[in-house]
Protein backbone atom coordinates (compact mmCIF):
# COMPACT_ATOMS: atom_id res chain seq x y z
CA UNK A 1 0.00 0.00 0.00
CA UNK A 2 0.93 3.58 -0.83
CA UNK A 3 1.60 5.98 2.22
CA UNK A 4 -0.71 7.77 1.21
CA UNK A 5 -3.58 5.29 1.08
CA UNK A 6 -2.18 4.01 4.59
CA UNK A 7 -3.07 7.47 6.13
CA UNK A 8 -6.02 7.83 4.21
CA UNK A 9 -7.54 5.33 5.70
CA UNK A 10 -7.25 6.00 9.61
CA UNK A 11 -8.34 9.40 8.15
CA UNK A 12 -11.76 8.07 7.75
CA UNK A 13 -11.57 6.33 10.59
CA UNK A 14 -10.84 2.35 9.59
CA UNK A 15 -8.88 0.01 10.83
CA UNK A 16 -5.07 -0.23 9.40
CA UNK A 17 -4.55 -4.12 8.56
CA UNK A 18 -0.99 -5.52 10.11
CA UNK A 19 0.54 -5.24 6.46
CA UNK A 20 -0.18 -1.32 6.33
CA UNK A 21 1.09 -1.13 9.74
CA UNK A 22 4.32 -3.07 8.79
CA UNK A 23 4.85 -1.13 5.92
CA UNK A 24 4.05 2.39 7.75
CA UNK A 25 6.74 1.21 10.50
CA UNK A 26 9.71 0.31 7.34
CA UNK A 27 8.51 3.82 6.03
CA UNK A 28 9.54 5.17 9.27
CA UNK A 29 13.01 3.07 9.50
CA UNK A 30 13.77 2.92 5.69
CA UNK A 31 12.50 7.05 5.29
CA UNK A 32 10.07 6.30 2.73
CA UNK A 33 7.68 7.91 4.66
CA UNK A 34 8.38 11.21 4.59
CA UNK A 35 8.23 13.27 7.57
CA UNK A 36 4.68 14.97 6.43
CA UNK A 37 3.55 11.65 5.74
CA UNK A 38 4.45 10.51 9.46
CA UNK A 39 3.16 13.30 10.99
CA UNK A 40 -0.49 13.02 8.87
CA UNK A 41 -0.87 9.53 9.78
CA UNK A 42 0.41 10.40 13.72
CA UNK A 43 -2.14 12.83 13.96
CA UNK A 44 -4.64 10.35 12.28
CA UNK A 45 -4.21 7.93 14.87
CA UNK A 46 -4.66 10.81 17.91
CA UNK A 47 -7.76 11.76 16.39
CA UNK A 48 -9.47 8.18 15.69
CA UNK A 49 -7.64 5.54 17.43
CA UNK A 50 -6.91 2.31 17.17
CA UNK A 51 -8.21 -0.81 17.87
CA UNK A 52 -6.35 -3.44 20.49
CA UNK A 53 -4.84 -5.76 17.42
CA UNK A 54 -3.72 -2.26 15.83
CA UNK A 55 -1.62 -1.12 18.91
CA UNK A 56 -0.40 -4.91 19.20
CA UNK A 57 0.52 -4.55 15.51
CA UNK A 58 2.29 -1.33 15.79
CA UNK A 59 4.10 -1.87 19.05
CA UNK A 60 5.32 -5.05 18.07
CA UNK A 61 6.37 -3.58 14.59
CA UNK A 62 8.30 -1.12 15.95
CA UNK A 63 10.13 -3.59 18.64
CA UNK A 64 11.53 -5.29 15.50
CA UNK A 65 12.47 -2.62 13.81
CA UNK A 66 15.73 -2.84 15.39
CA UNK A 67 17.59 -5.78 17.88
CA UNK A 68 15.75 -7.41 19.89
CA UNK A 69 17.89 -9.19 23.03
CA UNK A 70 17.75 -12.86 23.43
CA UNK A 71 18.59 -14.21 26.69
CA UNK A 72 19.71 -17.14 28.06
CA UNK A 73 20.01 -17.28 31.29
CA UNK A 74 19.50 -19.13 35.04
CA UNK A 75 16.69 -16.65 35.46
CA UNK A 76 13.46 -14.71 34.58
CA UNK A 77 14.60 -11.46 32.45
CA UNK A 78 12.01 -8.62 33.83
CA UNK A 79 12.08 -5.02 34.13
CA UNK A 80 9.93 -1.79 34.88
CA UNK A 81 8.84 1.39 33.61
CA UNK A 82 7.63 4.21 35.18
CA UNK A 83 5.41 6.83 33.32
CA UNK A 84 7.60 9.51 35.17
CA UNK A 85 7.34 11.56 38.08
CA UNK A 86 9.73 13.96 40.17
CA UNK A 87 11.83 12.45 43.01
CA UNK A 88 11.14 9.40 41.31
CA UNK A 89 14.51 7.16 41.58
CA UNK A 90 13.20 3.87 41.61
CA UNK A 91 14.78 1.89 39.53
CA UNK A 92 17.75 2.63 41.19
CA UNK A 93 16.95 0.86 44.12
CA UNK A 94 14.96 -1.43 42.40
CA UNK A 95 16.53 -3.31 39.78
CA UNK A 96 19.66 -4.26 42.19
CA UNK A 97 17.13 -5.31 44.65
CA UNK A 98 15.75 -7.50 42.09
CA UNK A 99 18.71 -8.68 40.80
CA UNK A 100 19.37 -9.60 44.67
CA UNK A 101 16.27 -12.35 44.34
CA UNK A 102 17.45 -13.79 41.62
CA UNK A 103 16.23 -12.09 38.47
CA UNK A 104 18.13 -10.56 35.90
CA UNK A 105 17.20 -6.79 34.25
CA UNK A 106 18.90 -5.41 31.75
CA UNK A 107 16.82 -1.47 31.96
CA UNK A 108 17.02 0.57 28.92
CA UNK A 109 16.23 3.91 30.38
CA UNK A 110 15.61 7.65 29.27
CA UNK A 111 16.53 10.97 29.93
CA UNK A 112 14.29 13.84 31.73
CA UNK A 113 10.55 14.39 29.61
CA UNK A 114 8.94 17.71 30.16
CA UNK A 115 9.48 18.67 34.28
CA UNK A 116 10.36 15.00 35.44
CA UNK A 117 13.62 13.57 35.83
CA UNK A 118 15.28 10.44 33.65
CA UNK A 119 17.30 7.69 35.53
CA UNK A 120 19.79 8.27 32.60
CA UNK A 121 20.33 11.54 33.98
CA UNK A 122 20.89 10.52 37.38
CA UNK A 123 23.07 7.74 35.83
CA UNK A 124 25.33 10.51 34.48
CA UNK A 125 25.81 12.58 37.57
CA UNK A 126 28.16 9.55 38.71
CA UNK A 127 31.66 9.98 36.92
CA UNK A 128 32.73 7.49 35.01
CA UNK A 129 29.73 5.87 34.56
CA UNK A 130 29.04 4.51 30.94
CA UNK A 131 25.26 5.16 29.92
CA UNK A 132 25.62 4.73 26.70
CA UNK A 133 27.28 1.36 26.31
CA UNK A 134 27.40 -1.00 23.10
CA UNK A 135 24.70 -4.09 23.50
CA UNK A 136 27.71 -6.82 24.04
CA UNK A 137 28.51 -4.81 27.49
CA UNK A 138 24.50 -4.43 28.56
CA UNK A 139 24.49 -8.46 27.84
CA UNK A 140 28.08 -9.05 29.53
CA UNK A 141 27.13 -6.91 32.61
CA UNK A 142 23.49 -8.53 33.22
CA UNK A 143 24.99 -11.90 33.53
CA UNK A 144 27.66 -11.18 35.38
CA UNK A 145 25.84 -9.13 38.09
CA UNK A 146 22.36 -9.64 37.57
CA UNK A 147 21.34 -5.90 36.48
CA UNK A 148 22.41 -3.08 33.93
CA UNK A 149 21.06 0.30 33.66
CA UNK A 150 21.79 2.01 30.30
CA UNK A 151 20.44 4.01 27.27
CA UNK A 152 18.50 3.33 24.31
CA UNK A 153 20.99 2.70 21.75
CA UNK A 154 20.68 3.67 17.89
CA UNK A 155 19.91 -0.43 17.62
CA UNK A 156 16.83 -0.49 20.04
CA UNK A 157 13.39 0.65 18.14
CA UNK A 158 15.18 2.63 15.75
CA UNK A 159 11.02 3.22 14.47
CA UNK A 160 10.27 4.48 17.72
CA UNK A 161 13.22 6.82 17.79
CA UNK A 162 11.98 8.55 14.74
CA UNK A 163 8.53 8.39 15.38
CA UNK A 164 8.87 10.21 18.83
CA UNK A 165 10.88 13.14 17.06
CA UNK A 166 8.20 14.17 14.55
CA UNK A 167 5.33 13.47 17.43
CA UNK A 168 7.41 15.88 19.73
CA UNK A 169 6.86 18.77 17.62
CA UNK A 170 3.35 17.90 15.89
CA UNK A 171 1.24 17.90 18.60
CA UNK A 172 0.91 13.93 18.75
CA UNK A 173 2.49 13.02 21.87
CA UNK A 174 -0.51 12.45 23.89
CA UNK A 175 -2.19 9.47 22.00
CA UNK A 176 -2.98 6.41 24.31
CA UNK A 177 -2.05 4.43 21.77
CA UNK A 178 1.75 6.11 20.36
CA UNK A 179 2.59 6.48 23.90
CA UNK A 180 1.31 2.79 24.23
CA UNK A 181 3.66 1.78 21.47
CA UNK A 182 6.51 3.81 22.46
CA UNK A 183 6.85 2.86 25.72
CA UNK A 184 6.98 -0.92 24.89
CA UNK A 185 8.52 -1.69 21.77
CA UNK A 186 11.88 -0.34 23.21
CA UNK A 187 10.77 -2.33 26.67
CA UNK A 188 9.60 -5.43 24.67
CA UNK A 189 13.06 -5.57 22.72
CA UNK A 190 14.49 -5.90 25.68
CA UNK A 191 13.90 -9.59 25.45
CA UNK A 192 11.74 -9.72 28.62
CA UNK A 193 9.84 -12.63 30.41
CA UNK A 194 7.71 -9.77 32.67
CA UNK A 195 7.29 -6.68 33.52
CA UNK A 196 5.60 -3.95 36.06
CA UNK A 197 4.53 -0.97 35.05
CA UNK A 198 4.78 2.31 37.52
CA UNK A 199 1.60 4.31 36.37
CA UNK A 200 1.88 7.72 37.90
CA UNK A 201 -0.91 9.77 38.63
CA UNK A 202 -1.44 13.30 40.18
CA UNK A 203 0.01 17.21 40.13
CA UNK A 204 3.69 15.34 38.86
CA UNK A 205 2.58 13.39 36.61
CA UNK A 206 1.32 13.51 33.09
CA UNK A 207 -1.86 11.48 33.76
CA UNK A 208 -3.83 14.15 36.65
CA UNK A 209 -6.73 11.70 36.82
CA UNK A 210 -7.21 8.29 38.03
CA UNK A 211 -9.68 7.74 35.19
CA UNK A 212 -6.67 8.98 32.59
CA UNK A 213 -4.15 6.83 34.18
CA UNK A 214 -6.33 3.47 33.98
CA UNK A 215 -7.25 4.18 30.65
CA UNK A 216 -2.84 4.19 30.10
CA UNK A 217 -2.34 1.49 32.25
CA UNK A 218 -5.04 -1.03 30.65
CA UNK A 219 -3.71 -0.11 27.56
CA UNK A 220 0.04 -0.84 28.15
CA UNK A 221 -0.90 -4.21 30.43
CA UNK A 222 -3.02 -5.60 27.26
CA UNK A 223 -0.63 -4.80 25.01
CA UNK A 224 2.34 -6.36 26.68
CA UNK A 225 0.38 -9.43 27.78
CA UNK A 226 -0.74 -9.88 23.98
CA UNK A 227 2.62 -9.51 22.78
CA UNK A 228 3.82 -12.47 25.04
CA UNK A 229 5.18 -10.53 28.05
CA UNK A 230 3.59 -10.95 31.31
CA UNK A 231 2.79 -7.46 32.77
CA UNK A 232 0.53 -5.70 35.18
CA UNK A 233 0.83 -2.41 36.58
CA UNK A 234 0.40 -0.09 39.88
CA UNK A 235 -1.81 3.15 39.46
CA UNK A 236 0.81 5.44 42.57
CA UNK A 237 0.11 9.14 43.90
CA UNK A 238 2.89 11.29 42.37
CA UNK A 239 1.08 14.44 43.79
CA UNK A 240 4.68 15.14 45.97
CA UNK A 241 7.84 13.86 45.21
CA UNK A 242 8.29 10.26 45.51
CA UNK A 243 11.86 10.74 47.26
CA UNK A 244 13.20 13.90 49.72
CA UNK A 245 15.31 14.58 46.58
CA UNK A 246 14.96 16.49 43.04
CA UNK A 247 17.78 16.41 41.16
CA UNK A 248 20.48 13.88 39.45
CA UNK A 249 23.19 13.44 42.22
CA UNK A 250 20.89 14.29 44.74
CA UNK A 251 18.66 11.51 43.91
CA UNK A 252 21.97 8.79 43.46
CA UNK A 253 22.99 10.12 46.40
CA UNK A 254 19.34 9.46 48.18
CA UNK A 255 19.25 6.49 46.59
CA UNK A 256 22.26 5.03 48.24
CA UNK A 257 21.35 5.97 51.64
CA UNK A 258 18.31 3.97 50.74
CA UNK A 259 20.18 0.94 49.84
CA UNK A 260 22.71 1.06 52.60
CA UNK A 261 20.04 1.86 54.95
CA UNK A 262 21.90 5.18 56.41
CA UNK A 263 18.30 6.84 55.33
CA UNK A 264 14.87 5.48 54.20
CA UNK A 265 12.49 7.35 52.98
CA UNK A 266 9.17 5.74 53.16
CA UNK A 267 7.08 6.25 50.42
CA UNK A 268 9.92 5.39 47.98
CA UNK A 269 10.62 2.32 50.30
CA UNK A 270 6.32 1.56 50.03
CA UNK A 271 6.27 2.11 46.03
CA UNK A 272 9.61 0.22 45.43
CA UNK A 273 8.68 -3.03 47.31
CA UNK A 274 5.46 -2.98 46.02
CA UNK A 275 6.46 -2.87 42.23
CA UNK A 276 9.66 -5.53 43.05
CA UNK A 277 6.83 -7.92 44.51
CA UNK A 278 4.28 -7.44 40.81
CA UNK A 279 7.81 -8.19 39.31
CA UNK A 280 8.82 -11.56 41.37
CA UNK A 281 5.31 -12.78 41.63
CA UNK A 282 4.91 -11.82 37.52
CA UNK A 283 8.24 -13.64 37.08
CA UNK A 284 7.01 -16.80 38.64
CA UNK A 285 10.03 -16.37 41.03
CA UNK A 286 7.18 -15.91 44.31
CA UNK A 287 3.67 -17.23 44.22
CA UNK A 288 2.52 -13.66 44.84
CA UNK A 289 2.75 -10.17 45.23
CA UNK A 290 3.05 -10.31 49.43
CA UNK A 291 5.67 -12.67 48.96
CA UNK A 292 7.38 -10.79 46.45
CA UNK A 293 7.13 -7.60 48.54
CA UNK A 294 9.14 -9.35 51.41
CA UNK A 295 11.93 -10.78 49.43
CA UNK A 296 12.42 -7.00 47.97
CA UNK A 297 12.74 -6.01 51.83
CA UNK A 298 14.71 -8.72 52.74
CA UNK A 299 16.89 -7.94 49.31
CA UNK A 300 17.78 -4.13 50.82
CA UNK A 301 17.87 -4.51 54.63
CA UNK A 302 20.54 -7.72 54.30
CA UNK A 303 22.64 -5.03 52.22
CA UNK A 304 22.47 -7.66 48.93
CA UNK A 305 20.60 -4.84 47.02
CA UNK A 306 23.46 -2.11 48.49
CA UNK A 307 26.10 -4.72 47.14
CA UNK A 308 25.06 -5.78 43.61
CA UNK A 309 24.51 -1.54 42.68
CA UNK A 310 27.84 -1.06 44.00
CA UNK A 311 29.06 -3.42 41.38
CA UNK A 312 26.67 -2.33 38.29
CA UNK A 313 28.51 0.93 39.07
CA UNK A 314 31.90 -0.22 38.43
CA UNK A 315 31.56 -2.75 35.87
CA UNK A 316 29.96 0.12 33.64
CA UNK A 317 32.73 2.77 34.24
CA UNK A 318 32.18 4.03 37.95
CA UNK A 319 33.88 4.16 41.06
CA UNK A 320 34.10 1.11 42.37
CA UNK A 321 33.31 3.13 46.45
CA UNK A 322 30.30 4.75 45.33
CA UNK A 323 28.70 2.88 48.28
CA UNK A 324 30.96 3.99 50.59
CA UNK A 325 32.05 7.44 49.63
CA UNK A 326 29.37 8.79 47.80
CA UNK A 327 30.06 12.43 48.88
CA UNK A 328 33.83 12.23 47.62
CA UNK A 329 32.45 10.92 44.14
CA UNK A 330 29.35 13.06 43.62
CA UNK A 331 29.57 16.46 42.23
CA UNK A 332 28.30 19.11 44.87
CA UNK A 333 26.53 22.54 44.05
CA UNK A 334 28.42 25.57 45.32
CA UNK A 335 25.47 26.90 47.23
CA UNK A 336 23.22 25.34 49.55
CA UNK A 337 20.39 26.75 51.20
CA UNK A 338 17.46 25.73 53.80
CA UNK A 339 14.00 26.88 52.63
CA UNK A 340 11.62 27.88 54.96
CA UNK A 341 7.94 28.39 54.11
CA UNK A 342 7.06 30.90 56.37
CA UNK A 343 3.78 29.86 57.40
CA UNK A 344 3.56 27.84 60.75
CA UNK A 345 1.11 24.44 60.01
CA UNK A 346 1.10 21.56 58.21
CA UNK A 347 2.10 20.59 54.57
CA UNK A 348 -1.29 20.06 52.80
CA UNK A 349 -0.49 19.99 49.35
CA UNK A 350 1.96 19.98 46.82
CA UNK A 351 2.85 21.32 43.22
CA UNK A 352 4.75 18.54 41.91
CA UNK A 353 5.24 19.54 38.12
CA UNK A 354 6.25 23.34 39.63
CA UNK A 355 9.20 21.13 41.97
CA UNK A 356 10.25 19.65 38.59
CA UNK A 357 10.47 22.70 36.58
CA UNK A 358 12.11 24.78 39.31
CA UNK A 359 14.86 21.43 39.20
CA UNK A 360 15.09 22.77 35.39
CA UNK A 361 15.11 26.28 36.23
CA UNK A 362 18.56 25.64 38.32
CA UNK A 363 19.90 23.48 35.14
CA UNK A 364 19.23 20.16 36.26
CA UNK A 365 17.02 19.20 33.47
CA UNK A 366 16.75 20.61 29.98
CA UNK A 367 14.47 23.55 28.03
CA UNK A 368 15.72 21.89 24.70
CA UNK A 369 17.11 18.81 23.83
CA UNK A 370 20.54 20.64 23.24
CA UNK A 371 20.79 21.69 26.82
CA UNK A 372 23.98 20.54 29.09
CA UNK A 373 22.33 19.11 32.53
CA UNK A 374 24.22 20.41 35.71
CA UNK A 375 24.08 17.39 37.63
CA UNK A 376 24.87 19.13 41.12
CA UNK A 377 21.56 21.16 41.44
CA UNK A 378 17.87 20.68 42.64
CA UNK A 379 16.20 20.05 46.15
CA UNK A 380 16.86 17.48 49.32
CA UNK A 381 15.31 17.65 52.59
CA UNK A 382 11.43 17.84 50.77
CA UNK A 383 9.87 17.26 53.64
CA UNK A 384 6.42 15.11 53.00
CA UNK A 385 3.19 16.00 52.73
CA UNK A 386 1.55 16.17 56.54
CA UNK A 387 4.53 17.57 57.83
CA UNK A 388 4.31 20.39 60.79
CA UNK A 389 6.58 23.17 59.69
CA UNK A 390 7.90 26.43 61.09
CA UNK A 391 10.57 28.98 61.15
CA UNK A 392 12.67 26.76 62.47
CA UNK A 393 11.77 23.44 60.53
CA UNK A 394 12.46 23.58 56.51
CA UNK A 395 10.72 22.48 54.45
CA UNK A 396 13.26 21.58 51.58
CA UNK A 397 17.07 22.36 50.47
CA UNK A 398 18.20 24.12 47.91
CA UNK A 399 21.28 23.46 45.78
CA UNK A 400 22.25 25.62 43.12
CA UNK A 401 25.08 27.10 41.04
CA UNK A 402 24.74 30.56 41.92
CA UNK A 403 23.13 32.71 44.80
CA UNK A 404 20.43 33.93 42.36
CA UNK A 405 19.71 30.94 40.97
CA UNK A 406 19.05 29.84 44.77
CA UNK A 407 16.94 32.77 45.37
CA UNK A 408 14.79 31.71 42.02
CA UNK A 409 14.36 28.02 43.36
CA UNK A 410 13.38 29.23 46.99
CA UNK A 411 10.62 31.35 46.03
CA UNK A 412 9.13 28.48 43.30
CA UNK A 413 9.70 26.07 45.99
CA UNK A 414 7.74 28.06 48.58
CA UNK A 415 4.97 29.02 45.87
CA UNK A 416 4.54 25.20 44.60
CA UNK A 417 3.74 24.09 48.95
CA UNK A 418 0.33 24.70 50.59
CA UNK A 419 0.52 25.38 54.18
CA UNK A 420 -2.59 25.02 56.03
CA UNK A 421 -3.42 24.93 59.67
CA UNK A 422 -4.82 21.25 59.87
CA UNK A 423 -3.10 17.99 58.66
CA UNK A 424 -4.67 16.56 55.32
CA UNK A 425 -6.03 13.82 55.26
CA UNK A 426 -3.05 10.77 54.12
CA UNK A 427 -3.83 9.91 50.08
CA UNK A 428 -3.32 6.19 49.54
CA UNK A 429 0.20 5.35 47.39
CA UNK A 430 -0.84 2.59 45.52
CA UNK A 431 -4.31 3.47 44.30
CA UNK A 432 -4.89 0.61 41.96
CA UNK A 433 -3.76 -2.62 40.30
CA UNK A 434 -4.29 -3.28 36.79
CA UNK A 435 -3.36 -6.69 35.29
N1 LIG B 1 7.75 7.79 27.00
C1 LIG B 1 8.04 7.20 25.83
O1 LIG B 1 9.03 6.50 25.70
N2 LIG B 1 7.22 7.43 24.78
C2 LIG B 1 6.11 8.18 24.86
O2 LIG B 1 5.41 8.32 23.89
C3 LIG B 1 5.81 8.80 26.10
C4 LIG B 1 6.65 8.57 27.16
Amino acid sequence: MLPAEIIALKRDGRPLPPEAIAAFVQGLVDDSFSEGQVAALAMAIYLNGMSAEERVSLTTAMRDSGTVLEWDLPGPVIDKHSTGGVGDNVSLILAPALAACGAFVPMISGRGLGHTGGTLDKFDAIPGYRTSPDLDLLRRVTADIGCAIIGQTADVAPADKRLYAIRDVTGTVESVDLITASILSKKLAAGLDALVLDVKLGSGAFMKSLDEARVLAQALVQVANDAGCRTSALLTDMNEPLASAAGNALEVRNAIDLLTGSEIDSRLWDVTIALGGEALAAAGLKANAEEGASAMADALQSGRAAEIFGRMVAALGGPADILSRPQFHLPEAPVIEEIYHGDEGFIEAMDTRAIGIAVIGLGGGRRKASDKVDYRVGFDWISATGRHVDREVPIARVHAASPEAATLARRAFIDAVTVSQTPAEERPLVLERIG
